[in-house]
């Protein structure tokens, strides 16, 4: 078996960026690329202060640090994107992100393992429109994907064991606990938590109970987050998309309806932490 040395992850967003340091803390050599020259001087930044918080708590040596992030590649031509596995967390729109699997595929040997982060696109659907399609498979990570251990491994009709097990093995070498799922709407998490959400919102709607009480009684039962709290960290318009698309591929069941309070604060650009504002204010975008 080909062992994996080079990882690239494609989005240097919310996951992208914390997948590239995950990848690099294992050891790998890392190449973190996005399309928007910003975004990646802000992984850069991201990486580096959340490793200096690790530094400060006494988890690593300073030298520990420079090693990690001299390991990652920061870049936004795509051209250098060249890796036996690529990782990519862009946007949730499926065109986007076969578009790029299209383009990575011209300048990649056809054994290159190209993993989605999606949320709850269908994997089959991506793989059927690229190159060797049995190397297409789901790596979902979880938010914040430094601290997070579960990785969903999503696999497809098309997948080959040995595609399935270089996956599992590099998750479990990135640190992670690899989960095999069959790829069905929202997988298992998100099909299971759309509830979580939308039971809340739906709450807020009808009975006019503030977001606070619902995320302070959540905590308290023994949940790590609230609801509103998450949607918060995971991104607005993430959040809403994934709920989009499992209702569709659900043939839209009225309980998993999608809430016309999130829309609303999607169409107002209150996304939540990344943009300082989304149910809670958070003075500038973190
Ligand atoms: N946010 C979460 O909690 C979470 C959790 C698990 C999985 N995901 C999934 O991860 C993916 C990314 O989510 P996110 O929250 O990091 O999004 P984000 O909005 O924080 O970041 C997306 C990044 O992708 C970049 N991008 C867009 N199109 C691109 C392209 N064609 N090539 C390169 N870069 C491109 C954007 O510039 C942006 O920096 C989505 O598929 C989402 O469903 C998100």
């Amino acid at each position: 078996m080909n062992h994996i040395k080079i990882i690239c992850v494609c989005g240097a967003g919310t996951m992208g960026s914390g997948i590239a340091q995950v990848a690099a803390q294992a050891g790998f050599q890392t190449i973190q690329f996005d399309l928007n020259p910003d975004m990646v001087e802000k992984s850069k930044q991201s990486i580096e202060t959340g490793l200096t918080k690790m530094v400060d708590k006494g988890r690593m040596t300073i030298a520990d640090k420079d090693a990690i992030v001299n390991r990652i590649l920061f870049t936004s031509d795509i051209q250098q994107c060249r890796a036996d596995l690529i990782i990519e967390a862009i946007i949730e729109k499926k065109e986007a992100k076969t578009g790029l699997f299209q383009s990575l595929s011209v300048i990649n040997a056809p054994d290159t393992i190209l993993a989605t982060n999606t949320s709850s696109i269908s994997v089959t659907e991506i793989a059927v429109t690229i190159p060797y399609p049995e190397r297409v498979i789901g790596m979902h990570f979880f938010n914040p994907a430094p601290l997070m251990k579960l990785v969903e491994i999503i696999r497809t009709d098309k997948n080959t064991d040995l595609i399935i097990e270089k996956t599992l093995s590099v998750t479990k070498q990135m640190q992670k606990t690899p989960v095999l799922c069959k790829d069905a709407p929202g997988f298992i998490v998100n099909r299971v938590a759309r509830h979580y959400y939308l039971e809340a919102m739906r709450f807020v709607e009808k009975e006019q109970v503030s977001i606070e009480s619902i995320d302070q009684l959540m905590e308290a039962s023994g949940f790590k987050m609230g609801p509103f709290k998450l949607m918060d960290l995971i991104g607005m318009d993430i959040n809403y998309g994934v709920s989009n698309i499992v209702w569709e591929a659900l043939d839209k069941p009225v309980r998993l309806t999608p809430s016309p309070l999130q829309r609303a604060k999607v169409e107002a650009g209150e996304l939540g932490r990344k943009t300082g504002k989304g149910f809670y204010n958070y003075g500038s975008s973190q």
